[in-house]
């Protein structure tokens, strides 16, 4: 056929992007270019392009390149559907036209109504600046969409490269961010304006990089080293979760053996202000190497990430003892909140590991909110529908104790180990408030208050007050947590709970 080649010819172009200076200088920054990082992700021949010749209309201003700044399409990744936009930092660096937008658009649709996740591999100089309002609107385009799809498909958004100004909000509206140390970065406002504004000197790293982000804003969910280790990610993270919220993750072949993890039976020390690392006792729990921890180096104080039990996905929320005694303050509030609504939103069963003394106290948590952002917490447990199970290692002192999965809030098991403490406050705090006027008058204030403490201990601080009003359902040995969870979740597996029709809920932003 005569017309072949010029197809071809068509097509090498295209393949090109911005042509082979402009992807020497990507290479030269250490940044894979659009097609190479899709070729990572997805299954080898899986990928199915669409819209390669679509391109700007005008020639006055622009230079023309077929694709316009991003690939497009379909592929696999493992066997499952996946949609993916991947912008071209070598096509004027990746910025968003009306046509690229309209491109990202198209596959968000698709995605959307064939009920597959979409990934965006993101890179680019935000808004193309020779269209002016026509970009800002393919923006607002992608927002909606991303908006329409938030809980019906799952929405990735990995930073390879710039992410500045309006181009932040899509990201921030899909459920998990991924960046790039050193190479990506995201900004509402860079450092120049900054500089002007503010009179602070900041790196755009420091501003906006990975690290910054994965530790102090929590805006990205994983700062990966490098960009394989970004795509690996993505790939993990799917695996964990359902193409859609109609559907459930896929199992893992899985095969019973001894379930009992005798190792536990001594994780948790007596002191109960003594530290522990609460994903040594996550690691016996969950199937072997099977944990997948999300948002990381972000509020440390609590964890969260996916893991299987039985090659079934679970997400785990759990008190961190090893870091601020596993407090809950605003970030953790925050944190542990955001992975619950995926959770269930998604048909992710949740877990619920409680070791915790209570909210932080203080002004600066006071002023910044932590009623409102605590709240969001106990909103987010209180909302899921999701098979939940408890754990309580240690301590559940007071609202905390409510917050944290309790069976009031609609828990469907909660066990506890033995050296549970479940009380309204610890026991010296707790004995200063109810004996103050008896500790002070007494010859020694010091022994009595010793005294009260060991009296309120052994009255209160363990899991049989709780246990004995069925809020905890059984004290378990910690060496039968696996197997108690195992059949937990085969008991929960057709959990089904209806609602009051709402258009939706109000939780407190
Ligand atoms: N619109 C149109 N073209 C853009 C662009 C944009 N927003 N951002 C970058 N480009 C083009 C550049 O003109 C350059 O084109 P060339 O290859 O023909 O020379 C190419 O993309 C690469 O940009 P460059 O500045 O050389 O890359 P860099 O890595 O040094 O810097 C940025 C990257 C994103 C920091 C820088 O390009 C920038 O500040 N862009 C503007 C960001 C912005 O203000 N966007 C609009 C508001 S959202």
């Amino acid at each position: 056929m005569k017309k072949i080649p010029q197809l071809q010819q068509k097509m090498a172009v295209a393949l090109l992007g911005g042509g082979e200076a402009r992807i020497a200088s990507q290479h030269k920054k250490g940044k894979l270019t659009a097609r190479e990082r899709l070729q990572l992700l997805l299954d080898e021949g899986s990928f199915e392009e669409l819209d390669m010749l679509v391109h700007n209309r005008d020639n006055a201003t622009q230079e023309q390149f077929p694709g316009d700044g991003v690939v497009t399409g379909y592929g696999t990744v493992h066997g499952r559907l996946v949609y993916v936009f991947s912008q071209d930092f070598t096509v004027y660096g990746g910025s968003l036209s009306e046509p690229h937008a309209r491109k990202i658009c198209k596959v968000m649709d698709l995605a959307l109504q064939n009920g597959a996740p979409i990934i965006g591999l993101n890179d680019s100089g935000g808004a193309r600046i020779q269209e002016g309002v026509v970009s800002l609107g393919g923006y607002a385009d992608i927002f909606y969409r991303n908006t329409r799809a938030s809980g019906v498909i799952p929405q990735l958004s990995a930073i390879m490269g710039p992410c500045a100004g309006g181009a932040v909000y899509s990201p921030a509206i899909t459920d998990f961010i991924l960046m790039v140390e050193n190479t990506s970065y995201m900004f509402v406002t860079g450092p120049n304006v900054v500089k002007t504004v503010t009179h602070e000197n900041v790196t755009a790293d420091e501003l906006g990089g990975a690290t910054t982000h994965a530790t102090k804003s929590g805006v990205t969910h994983f700062a990966c080293a490098n960009e394989v280790e970004c795509i690996q990610n993505i790939k993990q993270l799917l695996s964990y979760i359902p193409q859609n919220c109609e559907e459930t993750a896929p199992v893992y072949p899985y095969e019973s053996r001894d379930e009992r993890r005798p190792a536990l039976n001594t994780l948790v020390p007596e002191n109960p202000n003594q530290p522990y690392d609460m994903k040594e006792v996550i690691g016996h729990i969950v199937d072997e190497e099977s944990f997948f921890e999300v948002h990381r180096d972000f509020a440390e104080n609590i964890i969260v990430g996916f893991a299987r039990i039985a090659g079934r996905s679970i997400g785990i929320v759990a008190n961190q003892p090893a870091n601020l005694a596993g407090v809950l303050d605003i970030h953790a509030s925050v944190k542990g909140a955001r992975f619950t609504r995926f959770c269930d939103a998604f048909n992710v069963p949740l877990l619920v590991l409680v070791d915790v003394p209570g909210f932080l106290p203080g002004t600066d948590q006071e002023w910044n909110g932590i009623i409102s952002n605590g709240a969001k917490l106990l909103y987010a447990l209180c909302e899921a529908t999701v098979p939940k199970i408890t754990v309580t290692t240690r301590k559940a002192y007071g609202g905390a104790y409510c917050v944290m999965n309790s069976k009031h809030i609609g828990a469907d098991l909660n066990f506890a180990f033995p050296n549970a403490e479940i009380a309204v406050m610890g026991p010296k705090g707790a004995v200063e408030i109810i004996y103050k006027k008896e500790i002070d008058a007494a010859p020694d204030p010091e022994a009595r208050m010793n005294e009260l403490v060991a009296e309120y201990t052994e009255q209160f601080a363990n899991p049989y007050l709780a246990a004995e009003k069925g809020y905890i359902d059984e004290v378990i040995l910690p060496e039968q947590t696996r197997s108690k969870l195992i059949r937990g979740y085969k008991m929960l597996e057709n959990k089904v709970v209806n609602m009051p029709r709402k258009k939706h809920g109000n939780i407190p932003l």
